[in-house]
Formats: C-alpha cells, sequence, structure tokens
C-alpha cells in the first residue's frame, strides 16, 4: 500500500483561523478567550491547531501544547499538562520554570515531573491538588507577563478525570489571564450521551469567553482542492466525484482513499480506514449490529418504514435495537428515518457481510419496494429496485428494473446515474439470453445511448469506450447516417485527447461516409464538430464548413443543428469585427432553438451572445444574457457543464465593472459545482487567481494560477487562445507583484512567441500591455545591467512589431490598444537608450509624439488610455491607468495634475478594494508629498445604496421584495444558498426587520424598486 501524502497547505480553514487568531492577543477586545474546538475524528482539528500554532509562534506567542492519550480510567493523571511542562522544562530549564513561580514553590509540580524534586507528602491530598491548579494558574499568569500564551489541549475526549477538573479550574479564572488562549479540542463524534467531557463542555459553553466551535468538514469547493493537492496536480472529474461522494469532505478519508488511486479510480477501502470506523459499531450489541447490518444494504439513508419492511421487525423493535447506534453516533435520526454518521461507516459495514447476507439483504429492499413503492420518496423506488436486484445477484429482474429506470423521468437529467443504470444493463445483457425481447431494445441502440450519456456526462473516456465499441456491431455501408454520428460521438469525445489527428480521422471518416445529399442533417452535425475541433481557430476552413452545415441542417430540417450552425458562425461574425451581425444571428439562433425546445443550442447561443456583448463593452448586458442561461442551464441539469461556462460570462463583466465580491461569488459558486470541463476549471481559476491578485491576496492569486497551470495541458482543441492567453498574462502579473521582474520579461517572452496572438486580438492585447509593463519594471529595477536591459529592449520591439499588426476591434480593444501604447512608451523611456527597433513604427501612431518630451508624451498616452476606459465603464484599468498618468505628470513637472490624477485613482482603488494599487498610489503620493490630500480622498465612503446595503444586498433585498426563496435567489444569481441566506439576514440586520416578510413591506412602503424592474 502506497504511504498516506498529504497536502502541503491548510485548505479551507480559513474563517476558523481568523476566528483563532482573533481571539489571540489584544485585539481580541472581549471576544472570547477560550475556544472549545469539536470536530469528528480527522476533520482536522490536529491540522488547524498546528497551523494555528505555527502562525502564532511566528508572531511572538509561546505556545504551549499537552494531548491527552487513549489509555482507559487508570491513565497517567493530568497527562497533557505533565506534556506542557516538560515542554516549559526543556525551554527554559527547571531553575527557569522554578523562577516564575512565588517562592519557587515548583513542589506541587513534582506530582507532575520528577525534575521537580519529591511531591510534599505531608499535604493531605485534596489541599496538594488545589495548590497545584493554583500553581498552574500562576505559572499561566507569569507566561503572559512576557507576551500571548496558547494553551492547546488536543483530544478531550480522552481527558482523565485530574485533566478534566484543571481544566474546568483555568477555564473559569480565564478572566484573570490576559493574553492567554485556551484552546481545547475533542471528537464530536464520541461524545455519546453519557460521556463524562459532555457536562463539563455544557457547563464551559455558558461562559461569556468561551466560544463552542464545530470544524465541519470540507465542502465541495474545497474538497475538490484537498484532492488537487495532495495528488499535485487537478484530478479528473470523476475522480474528484468519487473522492466526495465516499469521503463525503473528512480530510483523513480523502488522504486514506488517495493512497492506491491507480489510473484515476479509487480501491476499495483501506484496511486500516475499516478498522477504525468499525471499532465504534463492534462495541454495539449484537442485535442492534444485526440492524445496522440491513440498514448498511439499504443505503446511506433509509426510512424507518423501509427498514422495518425489511427486517421484518415492528415499529418498536427497530427503534429499540437501534438506540444504542444512535446514542454511540454510528448512526443519526430524523422524524422519518436513519443515516449513517458517514458513508464510509455504512462502507465498512457492507464490506464486513458475509456474502449471503448481501444477496438475502438486497432481495428483501427490493420486494419490500416491490409490494410498497410508497416506501420511498415519488420516483426513487424504481431506481432503487433496480439497485437492490443488481446487488442481489438477480440478473433478470436486475436487466428489466436497471432499463426501466434509466429512462429519465421529467426534466432533471441525472446522466451520472443514467449512465450507471445503462452500464448495468449492458453488464448484464450476455446473462439473460432473450434480454432483447424483455427490454425491446438492441445492444447496438444501448451503445448509442450510453456514448451519448456519457459525453453529456462529460465522461469522455467512457463515451469514446461505448462508440468504439457501437461502431464494431454497426454496419456503414447498410446504416451509414449511424455510423458517421457514432463516429463523431468519438470524436467528440476525444477533444480533450493530446492531439487532433485521431479526431479528424474520425471526423474525416463520418464526412466520407454521409457526402453532400445523402444524410443531410448526419452530415451537418459532423461538420459542425469539424467545425469547431479540427481546424485551427478561425481558419478559413471553419467558416466553409459551417456555412455548409447551416444549409443542410435548414434543407434537412434540423432545426437544433441549424440553430448550433448559426450560433458558432455567429462567433466568426464577431471575431471578424462585426458583432452587430454577430448578434443577429445569434437573436436568429436562440428563436429557432427556443421553438424546437433544444436546450443545448439555447445555452450555447447564451453563452456566445454574453461573449459578444462582453467583448463589445456591453458588460450590464453580457451579465445578464448569461444569468437567464444559468437559470435555463440548471432546469436541465446542465449546471455543472454549461452552467459553470456561463458563470464565467456573468464573472468577467461583472469583475470588469468593478462588482468584485459578486464576481468572487459567482466564481466559488462554480468551482464549488466541480465542473466537468478543464476549459472552464481553468477560465475559473484564472479570473479568480485575477480577483485575488488585484486584491492583494498574492497567496490566493499564485494557488488559483497553480491549479489552473495543471490543468492547461487538458483543454482541448476549440480556441485554446481564449484560455491559454489569459493564464499567461496571469503568470506575468504574478512573477510582477512578486517582485520578479526578470522572471516576469522571460514569461512574457515566452508567451509572445507561444501565440498566435493576431488572431486572438482580445486576448492578447491585455497580454502585451502586462508584457510591456514588464519591461518597463524591470528596466527601472536594473538600470545599468546591460544584459537584462537588451533583452528587455528586445521583447519591447517584438512587442512593437506584434502590436503593429494586430487589429483593435470595438472599444474594449481600443481601450487596452490605448492602454499597451501607453505602457510601451513608458517601457521605452525605462530601458534607457531606445535602439532604432524600439521607435514605434508609422504605422503606430506616432502622430502626436513630435515635439513632446518623453514624459509628456507617456502622460498624453496614458490619459488617453483612462479616459477609454472610463468611457467602458471599467473601474481597475482606469484607475491602474490615472496612476500611470499621475507618474507621468510628476515627472513632467506637474505636481497638482498629478495630484488631481491620484486622487480620482486612490478613490476608485479604495472603492474597489484594490489594495495593492491602492497602496502604489498612496507610496507616489507620499513621495511626491502629495499625501494628505489624496489620502482624504481615498477615504470618502463608497457609493451609498439606500439603507446602508451594498450593491449586492440591494440585488438581493430585491428578490426578496419579489418573494423569491433563497433556492431561488442562489439560482438567479448563480451564488450557493448559503451565501444567499447569508446575504438576506445580514439585510435584515441592517434594516432592523425580523422576517423576510417584514423586509419586503419595508422595500415596497420605501419604493425602493419602483424605478428599476428585476434582473
Ligand atoms: N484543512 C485541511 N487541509 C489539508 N489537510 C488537512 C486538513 N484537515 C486535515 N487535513 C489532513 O487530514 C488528516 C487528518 O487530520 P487531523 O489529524 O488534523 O484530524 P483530527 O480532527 O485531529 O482527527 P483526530 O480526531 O483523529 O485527532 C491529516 O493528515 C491532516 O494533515
Ligand atoms: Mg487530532
Amino acid at each position: 500500500m502506497a504511504p498516506r501524502a498529504t497536502s502541503p497547505v491548510l485548505v479551507g480553514r480559513a474563517h476558523q483561523l481568523a476566528v483563532l487568531e482573533a481571539a489571540l492577543g489584544p485585539s481580541r477586545h472581549g471576544g472570547p478567550s477560550v475556544v472549545l474546538l469539536g470536530g469528528e475524528a480527522g476533520v482536522g482539528k490536529s491540522r488547524l491547531m498546528s497551523e494555528f500554532a505555527a502562525r502564532a509562534g511566528a508572531a511572538g506567542a509561546r505556545i504551549l501544547t499537552g494531548g491527552c492519550v487513549e489509555l482507559g480510567a487508570d491513565g497517567l493523571p493530568f497527562a497533557p499538562f505533565t506534556a506542557v511542562l516538560r515542554e516549559l522544562v526543556r525551554d527554559l530549564g527547571p531553575d527557569g520554570v522554578a523562577a516564575l513561580l512565588p517562592g519557587g514553590a515548583t513542589r506541587d509540580f513534582a506530582r507532575l515531573l520528577p525534575e521537580f524534586g519529591s511531591a510534599d507528602s505531608e499535604a493531605g491530598d485534596i489541599v496538594a491538588r488545589a495548590r497545584l491548579f493554583e500553581q498552574m494558574l500562576a505559572l499561566l499568569e507569569r507566561l503572559a507577563d512576557d507576551g500571548p500564551v496558547v494553551l492547546l489541549i488536543e483530544d478531550a475526549h480522552w481527558a482523565d478525570r485530574s485533566t478534566r477538573d484543571l481544566l474546568a479550574f483555568l477555564v473559569g479564572r480565564q478572566q484573570v489571564l490576559d493574553g492567554v488562549l485556551i484552546v481545547v479540542t475533542y471528537r464530536s463524534d464520541e461524545m455519546h450521551r453519557t460521556h463524562p467531557l459532555r457536562p463539563l463542555l455544557a457547563e464551559l459553553s455558558r461562559l461569556a469567553w468561551v466560544e463552542r466551535m464545530d470544524l465541519p468538514r470540507l465542502d465541495r469547493l474545497y474538497a475538490d482542492e484537498l484532492v488537487a493537492r495532495i495528488l499535485g496536480r487537478e484530478p479528473e472529474a470523476s475522480l474528484a466525484d468519487q473522492v466526495y461522494s465516499r469521503a463525503d469532505g473528512n480530510p483523513l478519508f480523502v488522504e486514506e482513499l488517495l493512497r492506491d488511486c491507480a489510473g484515476g479510480t479509487l480501491s476499495v477501502l483501506p484496511e486500516s480506514l475499516r478498522e477504525l470506523l468499525l471499532a465504534a459499531v463492534r462495541r454495539l450489541p449484537e442485535e442492534t449490529q444485526e440492524v445496522l447490518r440491513a440498514a448498511s444494504a439499504g443505503g446511506q439513508r433509509v426510512g424507518h418504514g423501509l427498514l422495518a419492511a425489511a427486517t421484518g421487525l415492528n415499529d418498536d423493535a427497530l427503534s429499540r435495537a437501534l438506540r444504542p447506534a444512535v446514542a454511540a453516533n454510528v448512526l443519526t435520526a430524523d422524524a422519518d428515518g436513519y443515516a449513517f454518521r458517514h458513508g464510509l461507516i455504512r462502507e465498512a459495514i457492507v464490506d464486513d457481510l458475509l456474502p449471503g447476507d448481501h444477496t438475502r439483504l438486497h432481495t428483501r429492499f427490493a420486494a419490500a419496494l416491490r409490494d410498497d413503492p410508497g416506501l420511498v420518496p415519488p420516483g426513487r423506488a424504481v431506481i432503487e429496485q433496480a439497485q437492490h436486484w443488481y446487488a442481489a445477484h438477480d440478473t433478470v429482474e436486475a436487466l428489466v428494473s436497471c432499463w426501466r429506470a434509466s429512462m429519465p423521468t421529467g426534466r432533471a437529467l441525472a446522466y451520472a446515474e443514467q449512465l450507471t443504470l445503462l452500464g448495468r444493463v449492458l453488464e448484464l445483457w450476455d446473462k439473460v439470453p432473450d434480454a432483447e425481447q424483455r427490454i425491446g431494445v438492441s445492444h447496438l441502440r444501448l451503445l448509442e445511448m450510453s456514448a451519448r450519456v456519457a459525453g453529456m456526462d462529460g465522461e469522455n473516456d467512457r463515451s469514446a469506450a461505448f462508440a468504439t465499441a457501437a461502431l464494431n456491431e454497426v454496419d456503414p455501408a447498410a446504416e451509414p447516417a449511424r455510423a458517421a454520428l457514432l463516429l463523431e460521438t468519438r470524436a467528440l469525445a476525444r477533444r480533450y485527447g493530446s492531439g487532433t489527428a485521431d479526431l479528424i480521422a474520425d471526423l474525416q471518416a463520418a464526412l466520407d461516409l454521409v457526402p453532400p445529399g445523402r444524410a443531410d442533417g448526419a452530415r451537418a452535425q459532423v461538420l459542425i464538430t469539424m467545425a469547431r475541433y479540427a481546424h485551427p481557430d478561425y481558419a478559413p476552413e471553419t467558416a466553409a464548413a459551417l456555412e455548409e452545415a447551416l444549409l443542410l441542417a435548414q434543407r434537412a430540417g434540423e432545426s437544433d443543428t441549424e440553430a448550433k450552425a448559426l450560433a458558432d458562425l455567429a462567433m466568426l461574425k464577431s471575431a471578424d469585427g462585426d458583432d452587430a451581425a454577430a448578434l443577429e444571428m445569434l437573436g436568429r439562433a436562440r428563436a429557432i432553438a427556443d421553438s424546437a425546445n433544444a436546450y443545448g443550442p439555447l445555452l450555447a447561443a447564451a453563452i456566445n451572445e454574453s461573449h459578444v456583448l462582453e467583448g463589445m463593452g456591453q458588460h450590464e448586458r453580457a451579465a445578464d444574457v448569461a444569468r437567464a442561461g444559468i437559470a435555463s442551464a440548471d432546469d436541465y441539469g446542465l449546471a455543472r457543464s454549461s452552467g459553470t461556462f456561463l458563470a464565467i460570462n456573468v464573472a468577467e463583466p461583472l469583475a470588469a465593472l468593478g462588482q468584485w465580491d459578486e464576481a468572487a461569488e459567482v466564481l466559488e459558486h462554480a468551482l464549488a459545482l466541480s465542473p466537468t470541463q478543464y476549459t472552464n476549471r481553468v477560465a475559473l481559476r484564472q479570473l479568480a487567481g485575477e480577483l485575488a491578485l488585484r486584491r492583494g491576496n498574492l497567496a490566493a492569486a499564485a494557488e488559483s494560477a497553480a491549479i489552473a497551470r495543471a490543468a492547461v495541458g487538458r483543454i482541448g482543441h476549440w480556441r485554446p487562445g481564449q484560455y491559454l492567453i489569459p493564464m499567461a498574462r496571469l503568470e506575468v502579473e504574478l512573477l510582477l507583484a512578486d517582485r520578479k521582474p526578470s522572471d516576469a520579461v522571460a514569461a512574457a517572452a515566452d508567451a509572445v512567441g507561444r501565440f498566435d496572438l493576431a488572431a486572438d486580438p482580445r486576448y492578447a492585447w491585455p497580454l502585451l500591455t502586462a508584457a510591456a509593463r514588464a519591461v518597463g519594471t524591470a528596466g527601472r529595477a536594473r538600470r545599468g545591467n546591460g544584459e537584462l536591459a537588451g533583452q528587455a529592449a528586445d521583447l519591447l520591439a517584438r512587442l512593437h512589431s506584434l502590436a503593429g499588426s494586430m487589429p483593435a476591434r470595438g472599444p474594449v480593444q481600443q481601450a487596452d490598444r490605448l492602454t499597451f501604447r501607453a505602457e510601451a512608451l513608458s517601457a521605452a523611456a525605462a530601458v534607457g537608450s531606445v535602439p532604432p527597433a524600439v521607435a514605434p513604427p508609422a504605422a503606430f501612431d506616432a502622430a502626436d509624439s513630435d515635439g513632446k518630451t518623453p514624459a509628456a508624451q507617456v502622460l498624453a498616452a496614458f490619459d488617453a488610455a483612462a479616459a477609454a476606459w472610463e468611457a467602458d465603464g471599467q473601474p481597475y484599468p482606469l484607475a491602474d491607468a490615472l496612476l500611470r498618468a499621475a507618474e507621468a505628470a510628476l515627472a513632467a513637472g506637474d505636481r497638482d495634475g498629478a495630484a488631481a490624477r491620484l486622487r480620482r485613482a486612490a478613490e476608485l482603488a479604495d472603492g474597489l478594494g484594490a489594495r495593492p494599487l491602492a497602496a502604489e498610489i498612496q507610496a507616489l503620493a507620499r513621495s511626491a508629498r502629495i499625501r494628505r490630500e489624496v489620502a482624504q480622498a481615498g477615504h470618502k465612503p463608497a457609493a451609498a445604496t439606500p439603507l446602508g446595503l451594498t450593491a449586492r444586498e440591494f440585488e438581493v433585498l430585491r428578490l426578496v421584495a419579489d418573494g423569491r426563496s433563497n433556492p431561488e435567489i442562489a439560482a438567479r444569481l448563480f451564488i450557493s444558498a448559503k451565501t444567499a441566506s447569508v446575504h438576506v439576514s445580514n439585510i435584515l440586520g441592517k434594516i432592523g426587520v425580523a422576517s423576510r416578510g417584514e423586509a419586503a413591506a419595508a422595500a415596497h412602503r420605501l419604493h425602493l424598486f419602483d424605478a428599476v424592474p428585476a434582473p
């Protein structure tokens, strides 16, 4: 078995760390000074403690750690305090410790440590104990005189009686211990009803200075991140799914499961983990264990009625049998059923079943459900029956019921579940001689369906395998269209592969099977896939293939293919600079897809339309279109694929508009859905990294970039520039923020050489700008370093010639181009002697450079850029351009001009929370001695919304006033329901009402939303 790998960084505990850090030191202001930290085994209590201790230690606190050990009732008394003393003695020596105590009264400590001589045998036991307690208190008090102290008692569920008493004593007198933080950790899953720590916890929690904190399992976002950190790469979506569904966010379980994950699949439960989990079960009465075994066959959660029917026990007997399991925290009970506290406990019990038990138990569940489908929620009986018959190895019943259950009911298409069921039908096929008669569907048809469903679910390898199997069964001469579509399905599944050769071979073979005039619908579909994935970006063949597909689809009356072709053609129009035509085509695509109820093309149209609008600088509209698309993606069960794609299209405009909190919420929610496509992951992480960087969270930015980088190799062949160029720019900016200008120049030079930038001006301009800034920064940092200056000058020359041949379409690209020009001018000045090649070519606006000093030219250029960003409504690049303009104004001797620009820039940067930019602005203001004015401007409150609500809260209140529930608000804004509920409670607090109804009434009374329609 492989050794267990751990994550190099602590994942997802920022909130808990913040609470602990706030509880330590002078800033605690009456906050808690004792934290009782509970959490189930393996959830990360010790890890959190060691991270906190490391930070507190680095900040100068003294850390005293004592762990309780599992020894049974006669264990050593005071074990954790003995450990604490031993550590102190090691640090200060026995005399050093003694010197801290009044009159050197170490005799009392001799009871704990022999270093302090022999214990005072004269005093009675009770007196000695009381003195020991007092001495411990005194010791902590003295230690705290020298600086903050953290007393950390780990694993208090094993604390002996004496330790609990001493702890109670210290916590009770904690108020005199200024500067001491006591943290106690314990396993909440061990806190059964009669556990001796329970009453103590209850008693202590009543004290005002004690905070009880529960360490929850990691939610999906962080659980995936933990997997990525442990593996050192972004996991396949299917692996992340498997880990999450089994470990359910418990970090220890994640680590254990990942021990042997060969080929991206998990093995059975590791032995060590099984033993750990079964220990609690084996302590229960046999009768209880018997019912638990039955429950384990019923699933993670099983209803009381169903379990009663399957075990044949009556209600009372069942309740009686399960009570000890609930008391021991193996099961949790709710109004009408039971759930295992953790899925892996169930798995361990299942693994422990005898082979005969399996069949017997599952047959009983299946039969109970057949007799009474009402034992489970509506719609579930057919699926659960299928699962039980399959697990009971009843091949005929399983085949028939799996097929029946695989037919999606309603609109919610659970592709993963459907795929499992179809896979089972295929698996059982050979064991049931008359399978085709029984279900009325051929083997080939099943393979086709499986290939398609796997593709929808993002399971590309499986999709390709199913398609290959189907191709072996189909006769291309007799059914050319069918074979062509299978080849196309396989090609699609291969789009994330390492090269395009296989993909093109399949698509070419498909086209050969359906020449024009034969099966037009199929040919059109193949052509679209060809256009998307086989041709280089924006090649002439792309347009030709799409035009042909459009004609054929129209002729064949295939509206959804027609809509797809239109939506893709629109992107080409937009890339050519004709956005109006693009929007018109997208409108048509949407109408056609709408009337044909074709959700795939409908979402494609929404994605493309918001993309085009964003490129045009119509940020608000872009976000609105994408939001509407998200709502439909949710309806169609595509939240994880198309929904996360659209999330990018929501977040991008929000970020551009300076609504960073909103953008971050959307990104976080989308990442938490663990998107199936790598493209989406890269784009989401890249955007998240960019936001973090602008806000000054360099570590988070670097982390996002690293995760994105790990997934970059797998993004496939559809407009890679859209993903890779922004990634490259983020890397350059990160290096600059990290003060590594020469690395930034190298990275920029590499990136500039790697991409076909002229084909992708929308993404290329910002990269050129970042590259020019790298040149300028390097030039300023290393004046006199000839080699670096040479490299930087070379890069600058390359940038100029690239920029000279690159189009700038629409207002955003034009603003980008102006910014590049300004950066390039400033960089040219910084690298010093400008070699002839760096001089702007005539084509590149040299018009206004005549007769001006270099500083005046740079000033004019940044002013022009600022004006363009102002018109485009993007506050961040505006503030940035203003700062650079102010720099140039100062260099040109215009102090008032500089102050005015800095004031505005400071206002914008503060409003955004762009901390690094704000700091740069202040630094420049300081060095130019215009700090006062700017600082004053900087502290102006951000634009006020009514009632002191933030812009986001205002938006949420609007939806509340509309009568929307939290899940509806969450879906509307593409944030998590938890985030929505936090907003709602903040709103209620701010406007001082108790309920959402009152909030709505207040909003109506104040006519808050009369003028503006709901989004
Ligand atoms: N937030 C986290 N980020 C990364 N790794 C984590 C995190 N939380 C826990 N781990 C890892 O999971 C494993 C279990 O964590 P830990 O030992 O802290 O759990 P615990 O709650 O103290 O469990 P126990 O009750 O058994 O003492 C460790 O290897 C730890 O490094
Ligand atoms: Mg621990």
